[in-house]
This record gives C-alpha cells, sequence and structure tokens, in this order.
C-alpha cells in the first residue's frame, strides 16, 4: 500500500535550486514506481530568502518545515550577502531551522564507490574497505552559544549539557548496533571543558544502554590524521557539532568529491532535513554542472528516516551507484572520462528507478 507524505523542498542558494530538482525527481520517480502520493512545497531559505523577505528563516518556511514530514533542502549562502557587516546572513536561516526543528543529530554516512577509488587523491588501497558513519551533535557547542563583538574583541562560547550529548550518544548507539558496533568519540578532552564533559557522558550512556557496542576516545587533532591514514578502521564516528563539520569536509574526499555526501538532521520523532553536506558552490551555480549524486542520496536518507521505505531508499542508492558504475559522472569526479551535465545524471538515476 502506497502512503501519502508531505515534502517541503528548500532549494536556497546557489547550486541548491539544481540540486534539489534533482533530488525531487528522484523522489517523484519512486512515488509513481511504488504507488505513493508525495506531495510537494517549495519555500525560500537563506540568501534567496534575505532577497525577498529580510530574514533568512522566515516564519512561514520554518512552518511549513514543522507541519511536513520531511524538508529537502539545497545549500545556503553566496558571495551576495558574505559582507562580514551584514546583519543577516545566510547560515543563519540554516541554523534557525535545525535548532527550531530541534534536529540535533546529523547523520553524514561517507561510503566509497568502486569505480571512484581512483578520483579521492587517497591511494585505492587506503579507501578499501571504508565505510563510515559520522554522527555530528547539530544543535549545540561553539555554533549556538553567545557571541560578543567588539571593535577589538570576540568570542563564541561553546556549551555542551549531559542531556545533549546523551540524547546524540543514543542515535549512534542505536545505528552502531545495526552497523560494525563500534564507535570512535571524538573530542579535545586534553584542552576542552565540554569535551570532558562530553566524554564522560559519552561512556556512561554507552556503558549503560548499549554494552555491546565498543567505544575508543580520540582526540580532534588525531582522529584528523587517522581519517587519512586509514579510514576503514572507523566505523561510527561520534562527535560534537563544529569538529563534526571540519572532519566530515575531511571524509568527502575519502569518497572522492564532497558532491557525493549526502546528510539527515534528525530529532526525537520522525520528521527530518535532508541535504547534501557541501555548500552552495556560488562559482559553478546556474551552469547545471554540480553533482546532483549527493542531493538524491539524501533523498534516499529521506525515504528510509522520515518515511521508513527501507526498499525505496536502497532503490535510490543503487539507482546512483548503477550510474556511476554506468560513467554517467560530473565534472568533479569525471576523473578526464566524458562529463555529464547536472541533469543528464539526474536523469540516468530516473531512469533507472523508473525502468
Ligand atoms: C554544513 C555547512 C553549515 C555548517 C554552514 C552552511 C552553516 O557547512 O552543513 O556542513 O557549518 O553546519
Ligand atoms: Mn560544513
Amino acid at each position: 500500500m502506497g502512503i501519502k507524505a508531505t515534502i517541503v523542498v528548500l532549494g536556497g542558494d546557489g547550486i541548491g535550486p539544481e540540486v534539489t530538482r534533482e533530488g525531487v525527481r528522484a523522489l517523484q520517480a519512486i512515488a509513481s514506481r511504488y504507488g505513493h502520493e508525495f506531495t510537494f512545497s517549495e519555500h525560500v531559505i537563506g540568501g534567496a530568502a534575505i532577497d525577498e523577505t529580510q530574514s533568512a528563516l522566515p516564519a512561514k518556511t520554518l512552518s511549513a518545515c514543522g507541519t511536513a514530514d520531511a524538508v529537502l533542502l539545497g545549500a545556503v549562502g553566496g558571495p551576495k550577502w558574505s559582507d562580514p557587516k551584514a546583519k543577516i546572513r545566510p547560515e543563519q536561516g540554516l541554523l534557525a531551522l535545525r535548532k527550531g526543528l530541534n534536529l540535533f543529530a546529523n547523520l553524514r554516512p561517507v561510503t566509497i564507490h568502486p569505480a571512484l577509488l581512483d578520483v579521492s587523491p587517497l591511494k585505492p588501497e587506503v579507501l578499501r574497505g571504508t565505510d563510515i558513519m559520522v554522527v555530528r551533535e547539530l544543535t549545540g557547542g561553539i555554533y549556538f552559544g553567545e557571541k560578543r563583538r567588539t571593535e577589538d574583541f570576540a568570542s563564541d562560547l561553546c556549551t555542551y549539557s549531559v542531556e545533549e550529548v546523551t540524547r546524540v550518544t543514543r542515535v549512534a548507539g542505536r545505528l552502531a548496533q545495526g552497523r560494525r558496533k563500534r564507535i570512535v568519540s571524538v573530542d579535545k578532552a586534553n584542552v576542552l571543558e565540554t569535551s570532558r564533559l562530553w566524554r564522560a557522558t559519552v561512556e556512561a550512556v554507552l556503558g549503560a544502554e548499549f554494552p555491546d557496542v565498543e567505544l575508543e576516545h580520540m582526540l580532534v587533532d588525531s582522529a584528523a590524521m587517522h581519517l587519512i591514514r586509514k579510514p576503514s578502521s572507523f566505523d561510527v564516528i561520534l562527535t560534537e557539532n563544529m569538529f563534526g563539520d571540519i572532519l566530515t569536509d575531511e571524509a568527502s574526499m575519502l569518497a572522492g568529491s564532497l558532491g557525493l555526501l549526502p546528510s539527515a538532521s534528525l530529532g526525537a520523532g520522525k520528521l527530518g532535513v535532508y541535504e547534501p553536506i557541501h555548500g552552495s558552490a556560488p562559482d559553478i551555480a546556474g551552469q547545471g554542472i554540480a553533482n546532483p549524486y549527493a542531493t538524491m542520496l539524501s533523498a534516499a536518507m529521506l525515504l528510509r528516516h522520515s518515511l521508513g521505505l527501507n526498499e525505496e531508499a536502497a532503490a535510490v542508492e543503487k539507482a546512483v551507484a548503477a550510474s556511476i558504475s554506468a560513467g554517467v559522472r560530473t565534472a568533479d569526479i569525471a576523473a578526464g572520462g566524458a562529463v555529464a551535465s547536472t541533469s543528464n545524471a539526474g536523469e540516468a538515476v530516473v531512469s533507472r528507478l523508473l525502468g
């Protein structure tokens, strides 16, 4: 039996609208193939929203997201709104959306397509076997602490509570139980008080509730190194907001391109925001050359985590993998071969889903 779902689409800025278009096409293909009824509604966020409403997250957008089943998002930001003196920035829209919907757990899977082993700057023998799930805390830490600024002084406060660490640790614990049952918790406990609380809390929660999951603590500088040295040694990486942001851009180079990594931002319920981890890439916006696979893979995560459609999610993932295998590659992963456009790549996935 088919299901009904309301999906809010937030294209945002730069390449955002181009890649979300392909994500929507994948979802439409799934709906028609499996007999579901998805209703899409588009809203503004980020720079586009600032231009239209003077706000990076208009109340209308937030309330539409809050009552939807899921949100598919492109990216926000761009040079037009990057004046350091600007009062409102596009990024505030994204942060306010995550906070407003209480999406505290950000899942960023890193897998490597065998055909792309030579696209990564790392050696194939280092990459082989890599399959990582990064769980990034998303609504706390230095991103959301009090900010101060005078002419000659600035500060960003980093805070974490036991409750904030506990709930994201549970997400990581459950994911680890469905995988290889290993968590590396990344912090900077040799320097930061928040990291010492993080470490103690992760240990207590996993010890009490997930005794079958093996835990290792790792300092973030060391983790950055090991991620390149031996990426296949990681299963689940659990970390705070800013470390997770930085480490996942690094990890995207394992997969070969920032244009391949999807993400899911989840809270206590089923509602989630799904977005590629790459940004708005203003330098290539509007040219139809951006890689849509990260967004299409984010749509797969949407099907799995918000709509409970596991088979459909796997179908999208399989169609993306098959398109890559067939050599349908945008410029970022073409490695000197034929170059596909954004819509060529989207079409390759859609035709596999429908065919
Ligand atoms: C990401 C982005 C955002 C972040 C920016 C745009 C605020 O880099 O989702 O990784 O830092 O979280
Ligand atoms: Mn980032």
